[in-house]
């Protein structure tokens, strides 16, 4: 299967993105993680996405069609993918269409975490991230066995930079500009699934997988 994830910073992509690849047995591909890791390591592409991401803007088309071209072409990616936050413009999603058609591919399903703007503060501020795993918690939703240990490997957990009140009006905004007009333009193809993303998480988890049936 080849799926895209889409919905707002902290509807659940990244929550529910490794039930999904363990089931289906698919590679898990997500901008923000690999943009995450680039300014960790200070490449070049980290050093041109920073700022962008700091202030809770998107990083140009150019260098995530580039790293996500890149990423496809694994070799754990050639039965089918996850891509979480990709595409998040429409000339992303179209340079997808381009990429996938080469290959005689296209998308199978988008799902939609559709969730109500005024939940999501709760939920970025409390984030705490495993930052080599990706793994995730919550203060309050998902708390971690002892706090700010990740529950596996008894390593530190962070908050990401970006994690504020302050900047999450800043990606909310982006959201609404730049990636809502992607959801109608797979609507339009007929292969939006919507998903109630409010809910707990073990009850998104049955969406999705009814969605995915
Ligand atoms: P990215 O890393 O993609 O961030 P985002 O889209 O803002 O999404 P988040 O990771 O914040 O949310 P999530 O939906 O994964 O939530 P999670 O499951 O962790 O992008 C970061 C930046 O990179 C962008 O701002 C941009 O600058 C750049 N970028 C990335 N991709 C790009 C692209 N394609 N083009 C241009 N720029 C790009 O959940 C959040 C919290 O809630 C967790 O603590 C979790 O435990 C909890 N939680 C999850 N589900 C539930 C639930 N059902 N009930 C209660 N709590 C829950
Ligand atoms: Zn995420």
């Amino acid at each position: 299967k080849r799926l895209i994830l889409i919905g707002p910073p902290g509807s659940g992509k990244g929550t529910q993105s490794p039930l999904i690849k363990d089931e289906y047995c698919l590679c898990h591909l997500a901008t923000g993680d690999m943009l995450r890791a680039a300014v960790a390591a200070k490449t070049p592409l980290g050093i041109k996405a920073k700022e962008a991401m700091d202030k809770g803007e998107l990083v140009s088309d150019d260098l995530v069609v580039g790293i996500i071209d890149e990423a496809m072409k694994k070799p754990s990616c050639q039965k089918g993918f996850i891509l979480d936050g990709f595409p998040r413009t429409v000339t992303q999603a179209q340079k997808l269409d381009e990429m996938l058609a080469k290959q005689g591919a296209n998308v199978d399903k988008v799902l939609n975490f559709a969730i109500d703007d005024a939940i999501l503060e709760e939920r970025i501020t409390g984030r705490w991230i495993h930052p080599s795993s990706g793994r995730t918690y919550h203060t309050k939703f998902a708390p971690p066995k002892a706090p700010g240990v990740d529950d596996v490997t008894g390593e530190p957990l962070i908050q990401r930079r970006d994690d504020t009140a302050e900047v999450l009006k800043s990606r909310l905004e982006a959201f609404h500009r730049q990636t809502e007009p992607v959801i109608d333009y797979y609507s339009k193809k007929g292969l939006v699934a919507n998903l109630h993303a409010e809910k707990p998480p073990k009850e998104v988890t049955v969406e999705v997988q009814k969605a995915l049936s």
